[in-house]
């Protein structure tokens, strides 16, 4: 039998969005351990691994081998070697507790939505998080695409915020439009909330 791929293996949104607000609004510094969870080919874990740099670290997660197999030969390719890459599930992420500076979520968070697992898969990011540690999400916009998915399983900033609210995850700053199909919004673990 055909081995089955994750949902949406294969696709980026990074060339959607706009780099410039993006970058800008990405709470990430030199230093930083960044997750980024869904990770695909990792177009936003090589940006990341010069804004975290040398004293930094970027974990980039995905179960998607062939990806994360690409990703590697990239990282070898160009000589980086501050990103960390694992083939693992995201509801069972191969982490320590508490480790996490920032987390990633560019467009996957409406697939676990979709496939039933958002719950387990926020579990183990605040699981993974440092007390006020961030998850930074990256959504496509509630309407009709292409490009991404339908519009039946996009997510809006209510949406998103009323899963992450329950897990002690609050806005910790504007929804930031990063052009026609995307927006961003981070959210705050806080201290002292329950990490499993
Ligand atoms: C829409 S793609 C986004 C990739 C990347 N964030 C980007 O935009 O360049 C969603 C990614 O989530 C991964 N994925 C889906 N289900 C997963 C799971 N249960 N655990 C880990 N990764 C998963 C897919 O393999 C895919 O690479």
């Amino acid at each position: 039998m055909q081995k089955q791929s994750p949902t949406a293996a294969g696709k980026t949104s990074y060339d959607l969005a706009d780099a410039d607000l993006f970058w800008r609004a990405l709470p990430v510094t030199p230093g930083m351990t960044v997750l980024d969870l869904g990770c695909g080919v990792g177009r936003y874990a090589i940006p990341l691994s010069a804004k975290v740099g040398p004293a930094g670290a970027v974990i980039a997660v995905d179960l998607w081998a062939e990806g994360v197999a690409r990703l590697r030969e990239t990282l070898a390719a160009s000589g980086i070697r501050n990103v960390e890459t694992h083939v693992a599930e995201a509801r069972a992420l191969p982490l320590a507790q508490g480790t996490v500076d920032l987390c990633l979520m560019a467009t996957v968070l409406h697939d676990f939505a979709a496939d039933g697992g958002d719950d387990a898969v926020i579990t183990e990011v605040c699981r993974t998080l440092k007390p006020e540690g961030i998850l930074a999400v990256v959504e496509f916009i509630k309407q009709e695409g292409p490009p991404g998915p339908p519009e039946r399983v996009r997510l809006s900033p209510a949406e998103v915020g009323a899963k992450l609210l329950p897990f002690g995850l609050t806005p910790s700053g504007a929804v930031v439009g990063l052009g026609a199909h995307l927006y961003y919004e981070p959210f705050r673990r806080l201290r002292g909330a329950a990490s499993t």
